[in-house]
């Protein structure tokens, strides 16, 4: 018994590879003084982590090489010279790709498996869910009556979007890839309307979709998608800028927006935003997604794939080909 690990080997060209990493087995490690150690049942899978493998100026330094991969997991405190974590606690935070992880309990949020599955916590009721509350409602701002559209739309976070925007009001229009991820967001999610970006004519789809124009735009995937969306926002509206998945694996730099002209002519408000801007924030997120989903206003599903460890760059890759239908998650 060990604890297998992913390592970060070299920094990737377009998507990754298994020669990318190096997958190990190390001696599980022992807490030492106001240290616990944390058996990970559940590693989550994000676009950024794509991000986080390249050098260059970013919200948070590159993984060094050698190092473990980053990653928000979820699992269970097994050993603690910590008061605050107890053995048999339930918790979430940046443990790594790996299957035992220390901490002293910095950024790691304590969750109630009462109330949700621990799988959940690492999806819409962890980091994603918590990046659409924020994102949404303080960088989109939207009032009721109005058309909030989201990309990425049956994913983690844009499944969470959606959702809000339909509880505070407003007309939900998702855009997703394929008939199936359409048909889930329109009739299990409840959004107004899904638009599938691969059945072609986005435009004349979306203008249907959204008949009155477009208030907010939330956006996570860049590109195309957001050329053709920028040509229908109205006046005043707001894109809050929270992924362009799109690009990740780029190896070369795509051409900029060409629709900028309308941020100037609608007087267009864009903001990038990044979850941890409200890391002091994250129990009112909590409580309130919690809420929802007890209440049956917020439906929540994960893609746990099986493989462990191993699996890992091959799992990844899914999320940049949509091959992931809901939060992605690899199970330990
Ligand atoms: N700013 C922050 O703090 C923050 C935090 C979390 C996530 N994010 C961002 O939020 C976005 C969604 O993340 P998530 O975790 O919720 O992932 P997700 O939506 O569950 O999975 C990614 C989805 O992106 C879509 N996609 C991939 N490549 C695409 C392309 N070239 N064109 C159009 N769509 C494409 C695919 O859906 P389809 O099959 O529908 O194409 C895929 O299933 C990402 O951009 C991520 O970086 C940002």
């Amino acid at each position: 018994m060990g604890n297998r690990m992913v390592k970060l080997a070299r920094r990737p060209k377009g998507m990754v590879t298994r020669q990318d990493f190096t997958i190990e087995d190390g001696p599980i490690p022992e807490p030492g003084a106001g240290e616990f150690r944390v058996k990970i049942e559940y590693i989550s899978l994000d676009p950024a982590m794509r991000g986080w493998m390249n050098e260059g100026k970013s919200y948070v330094p590159p993984v060094g090489l050698g190092e473990v991969m980053r990653s928000y997991s979820a699992g269970i405190v097994d050993k603690s010279n910590n008061p605050a974590f107890k053995p048999g606690d339930a918790v979430q935070g940046l443990f790594g790709v790996q299957q035992y992880a220390l901490s002293k309990g910095e950024r790691v949020v304590k969750v109630d498996t009462t109330q949700a599955p621990l799988q959940r916590w690492v999806g819409g009721l962890g980091m994603p869910g918590w990046t659409a509350y924020f994102g949404l409602l303080e960088v989109g701002q939207p009032k009721a009556g109005e058309t909030v559209v989201v990309s990425a739309a049956s994913g983690a976070v844009g499944s969470i979007v959606g959702q809000i925007a339909k509880i505070k009001g407003c007309r939900a229009v998702g855009i997703a890839g394929g008939p199936d991820k359409c048909r889930y967001v329109k009739d299990e999610l409840g959004f107004d309307a899904c638009v599938d970006y691969k059945a072609g004519n986005l435009a004349a789809q979306l203008k249907e979709a959204a008949p009155k124009g477009i208030d907010v735009y939330f956006e996570n995937v860049g590109g195309e998608i957001l050329d053709t969306v920028l040509l229908q926002m109205n006046l005043f509206g707001r894109i809050p800028v929270c992924g362009l998945i799109s690009a990740y694996n780029a190896t070369e730099l795509p051409q900029g927006p060409r629709n900028l002209r309308a941020l100037l002519t609608q007087r267009l408000r864009m903001q990038g935003l990044i979850v941890f801007d409200w890391a002091n924030r994250i129990p009112e997120a909590i409580a309130q997604l919690g809420a929802w989903h007890k209440e049956g206003k917020l439906k929540i599903r994960e893609d746990v794939r099986e493989g462990g460890i191993d699996a890992y760059p091959d799992v990844l890759n899914l999320l940049y080909t949509g091959g992931n239908f809901g939060k992605l998650v690899l199970k330990v």
